[in-house]
């Protein structure tokens, strides 16, 4: 089976924030934000594995800073680890004020998504060989999402999930001093 790296599957997109994206007040709508991170990370997935791929699930998403109208968006998503025939991508939002010449990272998030054939059949994908440092801790964590995804969405009990279980372990451990 095909190795790659992350960074083969890097995957940009920029777009620009205008009325019809906004709210009253000029901010971005969540919705569209996550609307454009689902397409730019599923183009992601897709070039890591070469096929369709469908969105499994969502982590955590929070909108601690507000994007404005007239601000650039840019995504950038990459493909942190494979497992069988899911993938999970990591998902980073930039706005920018080209007039201001300012930029800033707004969110980020991590998105699984499942390959599939021409008859929704799923498809085994080539693994991830993580290099940098960045790379290999995301790649780590991922086992450890992936394990927190399928127990919420009771595909799995804790029983099968060795790695999240010593980790909540060790954070409670943690947390008594
Ligand atoms: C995603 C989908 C193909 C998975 O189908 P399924 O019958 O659950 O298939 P399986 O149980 O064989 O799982 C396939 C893979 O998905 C992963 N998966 C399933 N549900 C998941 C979840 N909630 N979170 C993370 N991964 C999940 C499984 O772990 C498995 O990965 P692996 O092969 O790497 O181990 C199916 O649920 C689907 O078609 N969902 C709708 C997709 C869609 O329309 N998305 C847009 C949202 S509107």
């Amino acid at each position: 089976m095909e190795i790659k790296r992350p960074s083969d599957s890097i995957t940009t997109m920029t777009n620009l924030v205008m009325p019809n994206d906004a709210n009253i007040v000029g901010n971005l709508f969540g919705g569209k934000l996550m609307e454009w991170m689902d397409i730019c990370g599923a183009l992601s997935a897709a070039r890591h594995s070469k096929n369709v791929c469908v969105t499994a699930s969502v982590n955590n998403i929070s909108f601690a800073k507000p994007i404005h109208l007239g601000e650039t968006v840019t995504l950038v998503a990459r493909v942190v680890r494979a497992f069988n025939t899911s993938m999970e991508v990591y998902i980073e939002v930039y706005a920018e004020n080209i007039k201001k010449g300012t930029k800033r990272k707004c969110n980020d998030a991590y998105f699984t998504y499942v390959a599939v054939d021409e008859n929704y059949q799923t498809v085994k994908v080539p693994a991830i060989q993580p290099l940098s440092e960045e790379e290999q801790e995301l790649f780590e964590l991922s086992l450890l999402r992936r394990q927190l995804k399928l127990l919420m969405a009771e595909k799995i009990t804790l029983k099968d999930a060795p790695e999240l279980r010593a980790q909540m372990v060790e954070w409670m451990e943690t947390s008594k001093g």
